[in-house]
């Protein structure tokens, strides 16, 4: 058996973990920088890095000692190259690489979305990958800052075959409840507030519905805010806009995902990202997906949100198909920064 450190530090959690060749996961520790950013209602570049500088070191060495294991007995190292905030990239970056450097460690860079979707195939003692899905398949991820749909035909190799063309599905759950008044990150709050309200009280847009495969979530973070300014002397419940927003996205991407897989003629369907871990979306999906004849794969809460397992994960895959650094070659290693950097920022407004 070989080991593989991973690291993580592309948004506000900085994550550490230590993973087998087969993606079984030995340690997984993540230190969320939430309570910094929720008093400005989005992750400030500046303090994520910052944070990371302080919280990098310790969270490496809780994993190996989680994991029970020295550095001596790591095989390889993992690391997020991107896509994500500069500063946050760098800091786990220089800690890869000066870890392989100074033990003569191949390095694998790996990519944040594909590791989101290779989270499904990780194993641990509380039994996740079960049931495997099997290549290609169709993946849905759906986070903070990506919404996006690919044929997988390999482990990190994704045919892109939709994406949004404005906010993403999570940022979309943060802003309406940021309107709404709920704490950051919101997607959680409504998710909760939801189970409590009905659906089908709001009218909401679906954007793009039955129009391809792409996204767009901008139109029904505006339908709230015009909602919510219209109704100050008619004011159904919160739990009823929270429902029925969380219907709004999740009726979008289940027809979205369902239609990938029959224009892919493909049967197994992942979910994965933080939105993955949305109770209506989850038992919307594993419905929708039985009754098209489908399977749905939908990645285990612990592995949704942002981790360094599924970054260990994916690296073992990488690493036995030949994709890691080593030496002078290391210098090859790059950060691959998010294009749309401001967006961060932005989350909360
Ligand atoms: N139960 C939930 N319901 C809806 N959204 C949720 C839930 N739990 C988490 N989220 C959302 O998931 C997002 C965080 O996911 P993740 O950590 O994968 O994003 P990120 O890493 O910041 O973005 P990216 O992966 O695109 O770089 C947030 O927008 C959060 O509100
Ligand atoms: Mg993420």
């Amino acid at each position: 058996m070989s080991r593989i450190l991973a690291i993580e530090s592309s948004c506000d959690e900085t994550a550490a973990a230590v993973v087998t060749d087969e993606r079984r996961v030995l340690s997984n520790v993540v230190a969320t920088q939430i309570p910094v950013h929720a008093r400005y209602g989005g992750v400030v570049p500046e303090l994520a890095s910052r944070s990371h500088l302080t919280a990098i070191r310790p969270v490496v060495e809780q994993a190996l000692s989680d994991a029970g294991c020295t550095l001596d007995e790591v095989d390889a190292i993992a690391v997020t190259t991107g896509p994500g905030l500069a500063g946050c990239l760098l800091v786990g970056l220089q800690m890869a690489k000066s870890i392989a450097w100074t033990r003569g460690l191949p390095l694998v860079p790996v990519n944040h979305i594909a590791a989101h979707v290779d989270a499904i195939f990780l194993s641990d003692e509380r039994g996740a990958g079960a049931v495997v899905p099997e290549l290609p398949y169709v993946a849905l991820a759906v986070s903070g800052g990506h919404t996006s749909l690919a044929r997988v035909d390999a482990p990190g190799v994704l045919v892109p075959l939709g994406q949004t063309l404005d906010d993403a599905a999570g940022e979309a759950f943060d802003k309406v409840a940021k309107m709404m008044g709920l704490p950051y990150p919101g997607g959680v709050h409504i998710d909760r507030l939801g189970r409590e309200g009905d659906p089908a009280a709001i009218a909401l847009p679906r954007p793009m519905l039955g129009k391809g495969l792409d996204f767009s979530f901008s139109g029904l973070k505006t339908a709230v805010r015009y909602w919510l300014e219209g109704a100050r002397d008619d004011w159904a419940s919160q739990a009823d806009l929270a429902a029925s927003a969380q219907e709004a996205i999740v009726d979008v991407l289940v027809a979205k995902s369902l239609e990938a897989c029959r224009q892919q003629g493909l049967r197994d369907l992942v979910v994965a990202g933080g939105v993955a871990c949305n109770s209506r979306l989850r038992d919307r999906m594993l419905g929708a997906a039985a009754e098209a004849g489908l399977r749905a794969h939908l990645t285990p809460a612990r592995y949704c949100t942002d981790n360094a397992a599924m970054i260990g994960g994916l690296g073992a895959m990488l690493l036995a198909r030949g994709e890691a650094l080593q030496g002078m070659a290391l210098r090859r290693a790059d950060i691959h920064v998010t294009q749309r950097p401001t967006r961060r920022v932005r989350r909360g407004a």
